[in-house]
């Protein structure tokens, strides 16, 4: 006991003195110049340093952000456009100051065509052009830097900020010869070198030629030179290799002062080469020291030169080393209780806030469908710390990774990327509405997270891919089967007839219905997902009112009126349903600057097709034959109601869903069983029970006859010919 207690007074000591230790050293330290700092494992040698202080001009103050780990080297950059003033950081990597570089990261720059137009130089949306400091030392070397564009067909050209003028161009020409299975199986990059002096510069590209089946991606940077191998791994489009965030090394070089070394060495009082045996040397815009020749070391500082001898001092006493382990202890106790903290913190935002929303609206639900909120810890053993090569896919705004929870269960987990309040209470509203859904077309969410600063969601793993990779990316034209595109068009509708009008009383909006929304399990069933962007409003406004919000959702498949209105109501979800339908049955993708007819809205190109009665003539071919042309006609007509300008004149999601599960239903009927009309009832009702469970709510809507008539009625108010 006494023991115990003592070691405690001494272990309280020990922190205190250690403490009071850490206050003081930083202070006895920094004797500058010539004192080498370090950033992580950057040595940052004067005359750069990271202050004002301690660098030999305000120019070459670098700054080390210790948040990050391991810790970010910097320096800042600004421009200014049209009055807004944009600053960044250019993160270093390395300085040489025999050489007078700087290694620094550049990052990859996407060009996705299919969002711009075709055949036109475009910068990428929000893409900002790239600057040094205006009146800064550095230079991009034109000696140790390539302009690379990775991409077949596509050109690249390096212009001046405002993208008025090419400077340099390179290009790779792909034939169609090279394409197999969707994507250019080839290499396709192209490497130029690039103008000398130069401090800024903005990316272009431009699609040189195009087939429908072709990933329209061009990735452009500059690298150093030999710090990229041209990989046929680049091409495929459903590699996230070379994705916006990735980074590459490139080169700038410096100068210690703008002035010629012949004016600098008349004034010795500002002259930089200041140590014994050292030389100065002209670079363009002036001039950087050296060490003569035979001599090493830092000529910025007195006696820097030093002739090349072994290195000394491996002195540092022992007492030093115990000294600073000691300090790594107290420090990383310190930081460890820090984490928890913010880690509560979180958890009571996080979790205030989805309390709030809940309480907000009823009492039940959540709790008892097995919803669970998982400890953070539990989340980074399934993710491996969110290890990259877990990383399912990338959205705009997020990331979901493949996880394995400790009782087995695969699950994929979805992590938000940025960190605001909007994008936490899109995530809040995720779990919110998709916690009272219970839906086998929906995509279950398990539980989530709530310790990080962003909740992360937790939904069961689905694992066979998007339907828009089914139908646009893997293989071209899809092999999906009619039958197999008529039920995922069913499944799907029966999903969002489910949101619309049977949750609770409440009605959801999805706000965001497109084919890279509908996940496809192991069975090839459909479910919906992503209700990040969905709202929720009381069941009986839902009816007619709709709900003014500002226009959100995916080109292609926005509603036009209420793109127009800003009035959402659940006639916005069919018309993106409808966009759906007329993907599956031409196989074609919402928006294509590559469509024959040049109509580069599905929407357009389809309901053109109908009009003229040419249907057939945009239907994928390998989908059509005689027991589906009939089906196929039917799922046109209906695509084309949904697709009706005015919601108004659009059928409900209900009504479409009976439409589609009454083709479904026809399709067994023929196959399976001869013609019997009391059968028939019992097979329509097996078929409504068993896929959608929640219909039994609606009885009290369905006449006297049962299903059937109510089918009836639908398929003729949405002008369809039933093809019995
Ligand atoms: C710093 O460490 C990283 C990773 O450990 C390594 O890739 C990099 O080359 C190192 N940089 C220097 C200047 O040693
Ligand atoms: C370090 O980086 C973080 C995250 O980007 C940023 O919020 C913070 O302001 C930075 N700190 C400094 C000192 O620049
Ligand atoms: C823009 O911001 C940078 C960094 O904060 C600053 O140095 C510069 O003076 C600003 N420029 C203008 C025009 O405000
Ligand atoms: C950093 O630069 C120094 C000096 O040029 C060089 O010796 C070293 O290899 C570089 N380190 C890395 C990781 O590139
Ligand atoms: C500086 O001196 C070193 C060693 O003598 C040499 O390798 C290097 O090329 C010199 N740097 C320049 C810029 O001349
Ligand atoms: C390119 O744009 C299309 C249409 O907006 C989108 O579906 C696709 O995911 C984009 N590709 C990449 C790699 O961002
Ligand atoms: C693409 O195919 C053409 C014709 O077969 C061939 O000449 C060319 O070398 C191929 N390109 C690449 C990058 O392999
Ligand atoms: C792209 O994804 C599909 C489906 O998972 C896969 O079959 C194909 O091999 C992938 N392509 C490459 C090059 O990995
Ligand atoms: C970008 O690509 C790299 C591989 O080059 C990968 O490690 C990283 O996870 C990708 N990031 C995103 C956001 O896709
Ligand atoms: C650069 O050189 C000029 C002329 O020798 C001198 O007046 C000026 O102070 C120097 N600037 C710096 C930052 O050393
Ligand atoms: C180095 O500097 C010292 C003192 O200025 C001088 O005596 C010596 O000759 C120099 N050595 C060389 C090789 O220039």
């Amino acid at each position: 006991m006494r023991r115990n207690e003592m070691m405690k007074i001494i272990l309280r000591f020990c922190e205190a003195l250690l403490l009071l230790l850490l206050v003081i050293l930083p202070r006895t330290k920094a004797v500058c110049p010539g004192d080498e700092t370090i950033c992580g494992n950057i040595s940052i040698p004067y005359p750069f340093g990271l202050s004002p202080k301690c660098a030999r001009s305000k120019d070459l103050v670098l700054s080390c952000n210790q948040t990050f780990n391991p810790p970010k080297l910097s320096f800042k950059s600004s421009r200014t456009k049209n009055g807004k003033n944009y600053t960044y950081d250019i993160e270093v990597i390395n300085i040489s100051l025999e050489q007078g570089l700087l290694q620094a990261k550049t990052p990859v720059v996407v060009f996705n065509f299919s969002e711009f137009t075709f055949g036109n130089y475009t910068p990428p949306l929000g893409y900002r052009p790239f600057t040094l400091p205006i009146h800064g030392p550095y230079t991009i070397s034109q000696r140790h830097n390539l302009l690379t564009a990775v991409g077949c067909g596509a050109a690249a050209s390096l212009t001046n900020t405002d993208f008025s003028e090419n400077l340099v161009m390179c290009a790779q020409k792909c034939s169609s010869a090279n394409l197999t299975n969707g994507y250019y199986k080839d290499i396709g990059c192209c490497q130029t070198s690039i103008p000398p002096g130069l401090r800024s510069y903005g990316l272009k590209a431009r699609l040189l030629h195009s087939t429908s089946s072709f990933s329209h991606l061009a990735k452009i940077f500059l690298v150093e030179k030999d710090k990229f191998t041209c990989d046929s791994l680049y091409m495929d489009p459903n590699s996230s290799h070379l994705n916006h965030s990735t980074m590459f090394p490139f080169v700038l070089e410096w100068v210690v002062n703008k002035t010629t070394c012949d004016i600098a060495a008349r004034d010795l009082t500002t002259f930089a080469c200041i140590s014994k045996n050292s030389t100065c040397i002209p670079t363009e815009p002036g001039y950087i020291c050296n060490c003569s020749s035979g001599y090493q070391g830092n000529p910025y500082i007195s006696n820097g030169c030093q002739v090349v001898v072994v290195l000394a001092g491996v002195g540092a006493s022992f007492g030093l080393l115990v000294v600073l382990a000691l300090l790594f202890l107290v420090h990383r106790k310190w930081k460890a209780r820090n984490l928890k903290k913010t880690k509560r913190r979180n958890y009571q935002c996080n979790h205030g806030m989805l309390l709030e929303k809940l309480i907000s609206l009823d009492e039940g639900g959540v709790c008892d469908q097995g919803f669970m909120v998982f400890p953070l810890t539990e989340i980074e053993k399934a993710t491996n710390n969110f290890d990259a090569t877990r990383i399912l896919g990338n959205g705009g705004h997020a990331t979901v990774y493949k996880g394995l929870l400790s009782d087995k269960r695969v699950v994929a987990i979805k992590k938000s990327k940025l960190i605001n309040p909007q994008e936490i209470k899109e995530f809040i509203n995720e779990v919110f509405i998709l916690s009272r859904i219970r839906h086998r077309n929906v995509v279950k969410l398990l539980g989530c997270c709530l310790e990080t600063e962003v909740p992360l969601l937790v939904y069961e793993f689905i694992p066979n891919g998007t339907l828009a990779e089914h139908l646009h990316m893997w293989q071209r034209p899809s092999s999906l089967s009619w039958d197999d595109r008529l039920r995922i068009a069913s499944e799907t509708a029966g999903a969002l007839a489910h949101l619309h009008c049977d949750i609770a009383s409440i009605s959801v909006f999805h706000r965001d219905v497109k084919t890279s929304n509908i996940l496809l399990d192991s069975n090839f069933t459909a479910k919906v997902s992503d209700f990040g962007a969905s709202r929720s409003i009381p069941l009986h406004e839902s009816a007619t009112a709709g709900l003014a919000t500002v226009a959100q959702g995916t080109f292609g498949y926005l509603d036009p009126e209420y793109y127009s209105t800003g009035q959402l109501t659940q006639k916005s979800d069919v018309y993106s349903f409808g966009v759906i339908l007329a993907e599956l049955l031409t196989g074609e993708k919402p928006i294509s600057q590559s469509r024959p007819g040049g109509q580069a809205n599905l929407r357009t190109y389809f309901v053109s097709a109908t009009k003229e009665n040419c249907i057939f003539k945009i239907v994928e071919p390998h989908i059509v034959n005689n027991n589906t042309r009939k089906d196929i006609e039917a799922v046109a007509m209906l695509a084309e109601t949904c697709l009706k300008m005015k919601g108004d004149e659009r059928p409900t999601m209900k009504e479409v869903e009976m439409a589609l599960m009454s083709l479904r239903w026809s399709k067994k009927q023929q196959h399976q069983h001869p013609w019997n009309s009391s059968e028939k009832n019992e097979e329509i009702e097996q078929l409504f029970y068993q896929d959608y469970p929640q219909l039994s709510r609606f009885n009290d809507h369905y006449d006297s006859t049962g299903n059937y008539s109510l089918e009836m009625q639908l398929m003729s108010s949405s002008s369809i010919e039933y093809p019995h």
